[in-house]
């Protein structure tokens, strides 16, 4: 079974042993530390901490922390809009997990934080995510040509998204925006 809680203090070590992978980092921006130990897990997971509400998630599969996900809120006119970024430790690839993860925090941000987009771009190798976003019913928006470098190479960057199938409020547009007839 799989779940999503927010992410705790207490995930630092198990986040580290399982994301300090050179197969995982690959696929994720530079941001990401390279190496991953608990000390910078735990200072990554602080951060995470003090967002309200809680956007950075740990996976659980039967109980044990196997993960992360997240979705990161866009500003100004993007403010309807995430972006979903997601880990699975190597041990569990190819369960199903990051499919049933995907569709938590994808039911959790258009029910409970009303966005009407959710978006994300995956490094042109990295089929396994597509088949992930596919397998969750994202569409392919285009492919950001040579968008992307990474490991002293250039790459594709392919955009997928999902939009909200709810109605999402957007009265506060008819304020925000005057030139709306
Ligand atoms: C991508 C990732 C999250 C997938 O997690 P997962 O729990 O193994 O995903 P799932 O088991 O739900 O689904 C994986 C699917 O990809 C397929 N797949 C796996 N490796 C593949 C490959 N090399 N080429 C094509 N398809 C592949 C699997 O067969 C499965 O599809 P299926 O159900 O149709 O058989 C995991 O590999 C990971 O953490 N990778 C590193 C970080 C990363 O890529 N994050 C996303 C950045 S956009």
């Amino acid at each position: 079974m799989v779940t999503i809680r927010p992410l705790a203090l207490t995930d630092a070590p198990c986040m580290a042993e399982l994301g300090d992978n050179e197969k995982i980092r690959t696929n994720l921006r530079d941001g990401f530390p390279n190496p991953l130990n608990a000390e910078l897990a735990e200072g990554m997971i602080r951060r995470w901490m003090e967002k309200v509400p809680a956007t950075f998630f740990a996976i659980e599969w039967n109980g044990e922390y196997v993960g992360n996900i997240s979705l990161s809120p866009g500003e100004d006119v993007y403010r309807k809009t995430a972006e979903i970024g997601y880990f699975i430790g190597e041990p569990y690839w190819n369960k199903g997990i990051a499919t049933q993860a995907v569709n938590l925090i994808v039911e959790f941000g258009f029910k409970e934080l009303g966005l009407a987009r959710i978006h994300t771009g995956v490094f042109e190798y990295n089929h396994a995510s597509m088949r992930v976003l596919e397998k969750c019913g994202f569409e392919l928006d285009g492919v950001f040509k040579k968008a992307v470098m990474k490991n002293g190479k250039i790459w594709d960057e392919v955009r997928y998204s999902k939009i909200n199938g709810f109605k999402v409020a957007c009265h506060t547009d008819i304020i925000d925006n005057p030139n709306k007839q």
